[in-house]
C-alpha cells in the first residue's frame, strides 16, 4: 500500500512536468491502471499513482532515451515515494528493461500505450470519448499509421491477463470518468 494518494502525485507531478500534454497523458495513463486493477483485484490507488508519476521525468531527460526512467526513479526517492513505486517507474522503459511478468509492470506499459490511442479514436469522433467503442479501437488498432507511436505490441502484452475486447471497454471506461480534465467529451 502506498502512502501518497493521487492529488500528493500530481502535485509531485506539477514539480517536474510543464507541459500539458504530458500531464494529460500521465492522467490518462493513471485512469487505465486504475480501471485495470480494479478489474484484476489489485490495489487500485497504487496503481493509479504509478500512472500519474510514469514520465515525471520525462521533461528533464529531453531526447536522452537512455536515462528515461533512471531519473524518475531518483527523483521519487528523492521525495520519499515507495522504493517499490519508483523501481516500477525505472522499469518501464521498456529500451531499457522488458521482460515485464509482474501484473503491475505489465499493466503499465500496456495503459502507456492505449491511452494514447483512444484518444486518437475520440479525436477522429470529434473529441467525444463516448463515442469510442471497443470495435472502434480494435479497428485503430489494426491500422498501423494510425496513431503510429502507440505501440501495438505493448498494448498486447495485456493479453495474458485481460482480452482485448474487455481491456478496452474497461480503459475506455476509466479514460471517460476523467474525460473532462483531458479535454474530451
Ligand atoms: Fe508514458
Amino acid at each position: 500500500m502506498c502512502a501518497m494518494d493521487k492529488e500528493d502525485a500530481l502535485s509531485l507531478l506539477r514539480q517536474y512536468v510543464h507541459g500539458d500534454s504530458l500531464i494529460k497523458h500521465c492522467l490518462a495513463t493513471a485512469a487505465v491502471m486504475k480501471a485495470t486493477a480494479e478489474y484484476l483485484g489489485e490495489e487500485a490507488a497504487t496503481w493509479e499513482i504509478i500512472g500519474v508519476l510514469h514520465d515525471i521525468d520525462f521533461e528533464q531527460v529531453g531526447e536522452d532515451m537512455e536515462h528515461h526512467g533512471i531519473e524518475g526513479e531518483r527523483i521519487l526517492l528523492e521525495h520519499g515515494v515507495d522504493a517499490e513505486i519508483a523501481a516500477i517507474v525505472k522499469r518501464h522503459n521498456h529500451m531499457l528493461f522488458g521482460g515485464y511478468e509482474s501484473p503491475v509492470e505489465i499493466a503499465l506499459q500496456a495503459a502507456d500505450s492505449v491511452s494514447g490511442l483512444i484518444i486518437a479514436c475520440a479525436l477522429v469522433k470529434g473529441g467525444n470519448l463516448t463515442d469510442v467503442t471497443p470495435n472502434t479501437v480494435k479497428k485503430k488498432f489494426k491500422e498501423k499509421s494510425f496513431a503510429a507511436g502507440c505501440e501495438r505490441d505493448r498494448i498486447r502484452s495485456i493479453e495474458p491477463l485481460i482480452d482485448l475486447p474487455t481491456y478496452y471497454r474497461l480503459a475506455i471506461d476509466g479514460l471517460i470518468t476523467i474525460k473532462n480534465e483531458l479535454g474530451l467529451a
